[in-house]
């Protein structure tokens, strides 16, 4: 059993894709252990973010996580955990490459992500590794929030 964080972003909230990506997840038999709406603020995406310290387009990436790229009445994000067997790289591996213009065309990126104001807009976060998706399921759920 593992678990993994996904964010589903402005671009993809907009485009109204939250059902279509849940359930592209849950198809592959994966649980929902955890689930919110989020406001999220500059130092919680900078934390998230934190390997992109240092950057060029670091701020570009938090200016479009906390909504400026998209036309949202209310600025959020939609976090999950999910959870199951290799959870982290099977959800990588359906959302594909962090470039939506390289990602294979039949994976979320592929299928839904674009390159504006030279900013990804790539839908959908999902953790690179099982220590990265528990740093981040720690940074945005509480304990009590989220099955173990
Ligand atoms: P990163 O953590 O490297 O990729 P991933 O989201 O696949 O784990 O980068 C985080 C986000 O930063 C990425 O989803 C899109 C954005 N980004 C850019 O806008 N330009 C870039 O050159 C890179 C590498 C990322």
């Amino acid at each position: 059993m593992e678990r993994t964080l996904i964010l589903i972003k402005p671009d993809a909230i907009e485009k109204r894709l939250t059902g279509l990506v849940l359930s592209r997840f849950e198809a592959l038999g994966l649980e929902i252990a955890g689930a919110k709406v989020v406001r999220a603020t500059e130092e919680l995406l900078r934390q998230h973010y934190d390997n992109l310290k240092g950057t060029p387009f670091v701020d570009e990436v938090v200016k479009f996580m906390m909504g400026d790229y998209n036309n949202l009445p209310d600025h959020r994000i939609y976090a999950f955990v999910l959870r199951g067997d290799n959870a982290v790289a099977r959800v990588r591996a359906a959302l594909g490459a962090t470039n939506p213009e390289k990602a294979d065309p039949w994976t979320l990126r592929g299928q839904f992500g674009c390159i504006k104001n030279g900013v990804m807009q790539n839908a959908v976060h999902a953790s690179g590794t099982p220590q990265e998706a528990e740093r981040e399921i720690a940074l945005w759920f509480r304990a009590e929030e989220v099955l173990p």
